[in-house]
């Protein structure tokens, strides 16, 4: 019988730096550089040209580039989803993540790409609503519900708050009242919605084909 081994697993990531470190003509470490990651190797999910960047230089870069759209999230049942939205929020360089309803949330499938984002808390909908008004921006709720308008045909405004529901109940009575409009996916199959995770990358991509399709960083 064929025995089938599991592979070796890959290292992630970047081992010590090799050969003599980057150095100025003043022979001192670039700013950006962090000596600990060079001498004990980088294995951090980050993209290949931040390998041996200090956490504040990638934190500071990425802030000369982020885009106007915050997503926003209702936190009342520690919802595993919450990580995934917040991982991809980070891909799709968002302004920043809002936490609405709990504080503390479920960071594991967020795969530390939180502590490159800039993060509120909203300890209610009320709260998140305050903050927004006072930025000057529309709220936006994503979700499936009666009276929610498709995406697909959507003009989603540059500067904007994306709020999504939970798993379960979806987004609360208070949340879809205080939205400008709510924002449905068109679905083609049985289900009732897509988890939230999906929803948040697709419309993070759709604000990214308006907003972002020529912008290669
Ligand atoms: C699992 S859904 C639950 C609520 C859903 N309204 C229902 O009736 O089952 C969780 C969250 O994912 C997002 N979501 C899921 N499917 C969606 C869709 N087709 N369009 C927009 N958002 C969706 C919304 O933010 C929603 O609050």
């Amino acid at each position: 019988m064929l025995q089938m081994s599991e592979p070796p697993e890959a290292p992630v990531g970047v081992g010590p730096w090799e050969g003599p470190w980057p150095a100025l003509e003043s022979g001192d470490l670039p700013a950006h550089l962090d000596p600990e990651l060079l001498a004990g190797g980088d294995r951090r999910n980050v993209l290949d040209r931040y390998r041996y960047w200090r956490h504040e230089a990638v934190v500071a870069d990425l802030d000369t580039r982020r885009h106007g759209f915050h997503v926003a999230i209702e936190n009342w049942g520690h919802d595993f989803n919450i990580g995934s939205v917040v991982r991809t929020a980070n891909a799709f360089n968002a302004a920043a993540v809002h936490i609405v309803g709990r504080r503390r949330w479920n960071r594991r499938g967020a795969m530390v790409t939180d502590r490159y984002l800039h993060e509120h808390h909203h300890p209610d909908v009320a709260a998140l609503l305050r903050w927004a008004d006072g930025a000057g921006l529309p709220v936006l709720g994503v979700d499936n519900v009666p009276g929610s308008v498709p995406l697909e045909r959507y003009a989603v405004p540059r500067d904007c708050v994306l709020l999504l529901g939970q798993e379960g109940p979806g987004l609360s009575a208070e949340a879809v009242r205080g939205c400008v409009d709510v924002l449905a996916i068109t679905q083609h199959g049985s289900t009732r919605s897509l988890n939230a995770g999906a929803a948040a990358a697709i419309v993070m991509y759709h604000w990214a084909l308006q907003h972002a399709a020529d912008l290669r960083p």
